[in-house]
């Protein structure tokens, strides 16, 4: 029996709230002191709390997710979450151990970053190869892993470089974690958002080699970053997860935290059964015209690179050069000055965890992009060093 057993609530009725009620009902008629109170509980919440999404959702995420899997997820592989960032912080919790480490890539979404240090586990980073696809140095894992080293984190697609890896580079990534005897943990919460040659290949196909948590949510796909409902899918038909207790600790920590809104858990299966292929299609040419455009434009602002133009995910990140810029020191410098003088607003590659990187994001209008581009070659100009006009 866990720890937060008493935590649990039942969600079915049994006698003896029944018998709880009655008396209760009893003492309503018939008031304290004899006559009859006024007053008395509402049932709505009761009834409202006693309908028990979880299988529903759960079988609904289930059924989303298999479509792609060869070892088909059940609903007690599915676990659910207030957005993808719960699963974040759920996954980092329950690798929480005196010395244990995880694997980060060099570009990273600072979720992971703040989790680790906020649960003092020692992050670790590997590198990623802007020119070959911008996918993940294996040797730079293998360097970096020991005997306490417990997760591999990756991100497909990946945000913020807007790659999506492939089927054979995914399978090196699961024997190499084989190998160091780690899980993998797959944030594909950009599934939905690809515009790119390469088709999406859920880390999950590759669970015979190696135990997969895939982490996923509706915020991107469906463009609702305040919905905040996702999932953690347990891809392991060997019940890795299951001997070695992470499921237990999942359990207890989702025991102890809120559930995703009511409505949104109504609203899920709908959504996940119900959204046409062409909704995905339309959004995605969109950002991918987004792409073609800024990719262009930057050819005018040289101290921006951007090394590969994205296949998926809703921004472009660029190597700032700084060898161009008279009085620009580093990217927050860039970014901070970028603000003051044209109102703009970039992310420093500091906040990835890159220094002297940038990230625009396309997931705006085109004519926004446009007076984006107008801004940035307007500070470009006047921060250009002299030499080099
Ligand atoms: C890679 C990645 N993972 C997770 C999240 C968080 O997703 P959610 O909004 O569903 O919590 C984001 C949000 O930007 C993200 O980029």
């Amino acid at each position: 029996m866990g720890q937060y057993t008493n935590l649990f609530v039942p969600s079915f009725e049994t006698d003896q709230d029944e018998e709880v009620e009655r008396k209760t009902e009893m003492q309503t008629l018939n008031g304290g002191g004899g006559g009859v109170w006024r007053f008395k509980g509402n049932k709505a919440a009761k009834e409202a709390a006693s309908v028990s999404m979880k299988g529903i959702l759960s079988r609904a995420v289930a059924n989303y997710l298999n479509s792609d899997l060869p070892h088909k997820l059940k609903s007690d592989d599915i676990f659910m979450t207030i957005g993808c960032c719960q699963g974040i912080e759920t996954m980092i919790q329950v690798l929480s151990s005196p010395k244990s480490n995880i694997l980060l890539s060099s570009l990273v979404y600072p979720l992971y970053h703040s989790y680790a240090i906020h649960d003092l586990v020692e992050i670790r980073k590997y590198e990623l190869l802007p020119d070959q696809d911008w996918e993940i140095d294996l040797q730079s894992v293998e360097a970096i892993a020991d005997h306490n080293t417990v997760a591999m984190v990756i991100c497909n697609p990946h945000n913020p470089c807007g790659n999506v890896y492939t089927y054979h580079h995914l399978k090196k990534v699961a024997e190499m974690a084989r190998k160091l005897g780690i899980m993998v943990i797959s944030d594909e919460v950009f599934k939905e958002t690809i515009y790119g040659k390469n088709p999406f290949v859920p880390m999950g196909i590759f669970a015979s080699i190696i135990p997969v948590v895939t982490l996923g949510s509706i915020s991107k796909g469906w463009l609702v970053p305040g919905w905040r409902i996702g999932w953690m899918a347990m891809n392991d038909p060997s019940n890795v997860f299951k001997t070695t207790g992470v499921v237990e600790s999942i359990k207890h920590l989702l025991n102890i935290s809120p559930d995703p809104s009511t409505i949104l858990q109504f609203a899920l299966p709908n959504i996940l059964e119900k959204t046409k292929k062409d909704y995905f299609e339309k959004k995605n040419l969109t950002l991918s015209q987004n792409v073609d455009m800024m990719f262009d434009a930057l050819k005018e602002i040289p101290c921006l690179v951007c090394p590969k133009k994205p296949e998926s995910c809703t921004s472009l990140v660029t190597k700032l050069d700084l060898s161009l810029l008279e009085d620009i020191t580093d990217d927050v410098d860039f970014c901070m000055k970028l603000a003051r003088e044209e109102n703009l607003v970039l992310l420093p590659g500091e906040v990835f965890g890159k220094n002297n990187w940038v990230r625009i994001s396309i997931g705006v209008e085109r004519s926004m992009l446009q007076d984006v581009f107008v801004r940035l070659k307007d500070f470009f100009t006047r921060h250009i060093k002299s030499q080099t006009t």
